[in-house]
């Protein structure tokens, strides 16, 4: 974290924020004279009691004393810490955070790798002027210097070296180019020449920005046929893709008021649907789109389309979009699907068509919830009852993404009318998958009323995803690579808990652990001889590319990390057995043959604070 931001700068935010604005976009207001008012999203509430007073710049619920200005807003409903919801109000007015003093070092250290990363895009915008073809392809395109000066686009030379020689003289300089990923260390090192090569040659270089500006990473594009067509910079400590939104920066500096975004494939849709006058569209940078995506975008807008290509990947990319969508679908947000002519991209389309056009496409794009109704109709045939029951099946798993709320029970309706269910009864079907309704019943000797607890439970032990876990194996296994000496530092009391897990309980649990005994036993082995040992079982490529990746850790705190992970790790997987356990029991005391002690048992467990439903 940089140093402190002056309080002035606070007082100006506030003053130049609109209240009504950043909480409107969050909560659907109803105007009320002079006020606004809605139901606090603080609290659960059927009348509204929540009010924003544009101005007094301040909002205050009568219910729960919920108040504030947007800078508390932000923090409040976006689980912002300060700094944060700082830089995003900030950011949304397009201010620059200043900071007085210095940051401590890694938070100027990666500014020193923006600023480095800034000045390579300069060189290469300064290498596209003198380079004929360079231009001349990017005329082809249909792009006009404003528009490629706008993006900063450039090109990289047909060179080995060109980055390394003008940017790295010296240790430092070379360390801090193959942190961004702009140059490559050699596998192995000829004699006489340098062991590092730039990463991009002869491509047409898209500097990808923060919203604020700085630049982050790079996609390169070849000019005529080669492979990879477009390459981009590799994950750094800079560059997040499943965060990243390429354009957001631009398009923010374009407009003052943004109503909608709209997500597209391609550095080119972007930069050719800004050019032709639609300045709301980003990119996901060659990756599927992410919760963390739409979390970002929907700061700014409450509305997002997604416009992939009319291809089968398109398609394909949209229904993975849309899973990734469910857990942000709420109250006051819209999420649509438009669905392009075959063969066709946004910037193909818009420079057939126009941007009128391409709008009034984009304003009949297909609602998420028929968008989803229709997928699942084209997989299962209601028209008997067999597929009905599928129909339901497929969407069960959906579904139960989505949080509380008026969009689940939206889609509940329009799941309902396809079966031909009332909305109540497909609920009851489904509750044990969706999304906890408050719930009244806490009532141990009423198991009928219990019914769906243990899966409940369960989606509790998981919290923090279901991949969460998969992901926490992960985490530690790639700790461990890239610090193999804090091993020495996990107490034996942890090796007979992992002991007692199984891989069919969590999957990658035995590689960890050989892992963690393989250092165990040697524990000055260093990851790549470690790795050797592995080559030929078969984690060994996933090994390796854990191990490339950067993490944002140091050695001092990596030890601790480690200990932090596998501690949930086990809390969670004995969580889960609770819950496949209370299953178990529940069936017993249901069906009448349940023993005094299971009775028991089953009653203890129901009290248990952690394992009620909340
Ligand atoms: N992409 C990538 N790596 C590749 C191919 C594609 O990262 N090897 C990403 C890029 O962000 C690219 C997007 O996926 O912009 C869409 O790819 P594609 O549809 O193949 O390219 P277009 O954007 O249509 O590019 P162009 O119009 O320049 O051919
Ligand atoms: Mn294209």
């Amino acid at each position: 974290m940089a140093g402190r931001i002056p309080q002035t700068f606070i007082d100006e935010l506030i003053a130049r924020a609109d209240i009504v604005e950043i909480v409107g976009s969050r909560v659907p207001l109803k105007k009320a004279g002079r006020e606004y008012k809605a139901c606090c999203p603080f609290h659960d509430e059927k009348t509204a009691s929540f009010w924003v007073s544009p101005d007094k710049q301040f909002y205050h619920c009568f219910g729960c004393g919920a108040h504030g200005t947007a800078l508390g807003f932000l923090m409040q409903y976006e689980q912002l810490p300060f700094p944060e919801a700082v830089e995003e109000l900030a950011g949304r007015l397009g201010l620059e955070v200043p900071h007085e003093g210095g940051g401590p070092a890694p938070a100027r250290a990666q500014e020193d790798l923006t600023e480095l990363l800034g000045r390579v895009a300069g060189y290469y915008q300064e290498n596209l002027a003198g380079n004929e073809r360079a231009r001349a392809y990017l005329r082809g395109r249909g792009l006009d210097a404003a528009i490629v000066e706008r993006y900063r686009i450039g090109y990289a030379p047909d060179a080995w070296n060109e980055v390394l020689r003008r940017f790295g003289a010296t240790d430092e300089s070379r360390r801090a180019l193959s942190a961004t990923g702009l140059i490559i260390e050699r596998d192995t090192p000829r004699p006489g020449s340098e062991p590092w090569y730039d990463r991009f040659r002869d491509r047409i270089m898209f500097p990808i920005r923060d919203p604020r500006g700085r630049v982050l990473g790079f996609g390169g594009r070849v000019l005529e046929g080669g492979e990879p067509k477009y390459l981009n910079s590799p994950e750094t400590v800079l560059f997040h893709k499943g965060q990243e939104l390429y354009g957001l920066h631009e398009i923010r500096l374009a407009r003052t008021s943004l109503k909608r975004l709209v997500f597209v494939e391609g550095y080119m849709d972007v930069v050719r649907l800004h050019q032709a006058g639609a300045a709301y569209a980003v990119a996901t940078l060659g990756t599927a789109t992410t919760p963390e995506h739409l979390k970002r975008a929907f700061r700014l807008v409450s509305e997002v389309v997604f416009a992939f290509d009319g291809d089968r990947a398109g398609r394909a990319a949209a229904w993975r979009a849309l899973q990734n969508a469910l857990p942000e679908a709420r109250e006051g947000r819209e999420l649509r699907f438009l669905f392009l002519p075959e063969g066709e991209d946004p910037d193909s389309l818009v420079g057939r068509e126009g941007r009128e056009a391409f709008e009034t496409r984009l304003e009949r794009a297909m609602p998420l919830s028929e968008y989803l109704a229709a997928q699942l109709l084209l997989q299962a045939d209601v028209s008997h009852a067999d597929g009905r029951a599928k129909f339901v099946a497929l969407a069960r798993p959906l579904l139960a993404k989505l949080p509380q709320g008026v969009y689940l029970e939206l889609l509940l309706a329009r799941v309902a009318q396809e079966v031909g269910l009332g909305a109540e009864r497909l609920r009851e079907l489904l509750s044990s998958d969706l999304a906890a309704a408050p719930d009244a019943s806490g009532d141990a000797d009423h198991p009928e009323l219990a019914r769906g607890r243990g899966a409940r439970l369960r989606r509790g032990a998981a919290r923090g995803g279901g991949a969460g876990r998969r992901g926490l194996v992960t985490q530690a296994i790639q700790t461990l690579l890239h610090f193999p000496a804090i091993a020495a530092s996990v107490p034996a009391a942890v090796y007979p808990a992992l002991a007692d897990i199984s891989e069919a309980e969590l999957g990658g649990i035995d590689t960890l652990r050989s892992l963690l005994e393989a250092l165990r036993a040697q524990p000055r082995r260093t990851t790549s001889q470690l790795l050797e040992e592995w080559r030929e079982r078969p984690e060994h490529r996933r090994l390796g590319e854990l191990h490339a990746e950067r993490i944002l850790l140091d050695g001092t705190q990596a030890g601790a990390e480690l200990l932090g992970i596998l501690d949930r790790l086990i809390g969670q997987v004995d969580a889960e057995r609770q819950a496949k356990r209370y299953d178990e029991l529940l069936r017993k005391v249901d069906s009448g043959s349940a023993s005094a002690e299971e009775r028991m048992e089953f009653q203890s467990l129901n009290r248990r604070p952690g394992t009620r439903p909340s």
